[in-house]
């Protein structure tokens, strides 16, 4: 499968900066994420937020549901599954919590298309491939911050989606660094959530900007000497 990087972030400044790029296949958001944008977690401010990825000719945006019970989950999941559109893939998020699957299957069952997020542990690869989800996020950074080997727990995990020749993709998130990416790839992992500082990070490399500067400095010297258009 072809590398697909979605940005992770609920910022439309930080959308409308990175998206033109043309190095993301579309966007990832969350409640926590909304709230760091200063802008309310309800559909009305998302609706807002489908309309821009729409724009942006985002393919894909992952809207995570939110609600304590199954019940509510899966109302808030059909709602958002609702602003997709021709051109825009909508994919519900569900933290996979008990109350998640539940919603999760009703979803699924209903042709949702899920992306299970907030995942740890290898096991629950299992879950995400019984349920049928699309994608399932492992936090590769927090499960570093519990002092576990975050890159050994989602070699495992890409094992495991092989092993049982799974349809569900992970799709990492909480990434740090960019060496993170290009280790994962290189263990055919292929779909990561990344910040806009590691969107930065990733393609903004000091000796290609000193190396295009020169090139452009060249040309309009000639420019100046030759006279030409
Ligand atoms: O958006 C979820 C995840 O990417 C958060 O990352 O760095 O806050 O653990 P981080």
């Amino acid at each position: 499968m072809s590398l697909q990087l979605l940005l992770d972030s609920a910022n439309i400044t930080a959308w409308e900066e990175w998206i033109p790029t043309g190095i993301f296949k579309g966007i990832t958001t969350n409640p926590t994420l909304i709230r760091q944008s200063k802008r309310p977690c309800n559909l009305q401010w998302i609706k807002k937020l489908a309309k821009k990825a729409n724009k942006l000719n985002c393919q894909q945006l992952h809207l995570q549901a939110w609600g304590k019970s199954a019940i509510d989950l899966t109302e808030c999941g059909l709602a958002l599954s609702k602003l997709s559109s021709s051109s825009l893939n909508i994919y519900v998020k569900i933290p996979l919590t008990i109350e998640g699957c539940q919603a999760a299957i009703n979803l699924t069952r209903a042709g949702k298309a899920i992306t299970f997020t907030a995942c740890f542990k290898s096991q629950q690869i299992l879950i995400a491939s019984t349920i049928g989800a699309t994608y399932i996020a492992p936090y590769l950074g927090r499960i570093n911050d519990e002092g576990r080997n975050g890159m050994e727990e989602l070699l495992k995990m890409q094992k495991t989606v092989e092993n049982i020749n799974s349809k569900t993709k992970l799709l990492v998130a909480s990434i740090r660094e960019v060496s993170e990416l290009t280790n994962l790839a290189n263990h055919g992992i292929t779909t990561f959530a990344i910040s806009p500082s590691i969107a930065k990070a990733l393609i903004d490399v000091p000796s290609t900007n000193l190396a295009a500067n020169k090139f452009e400095l060249d040309a309009s010297v000639m420019l100046k000497e030759t006279n030409f258009i």
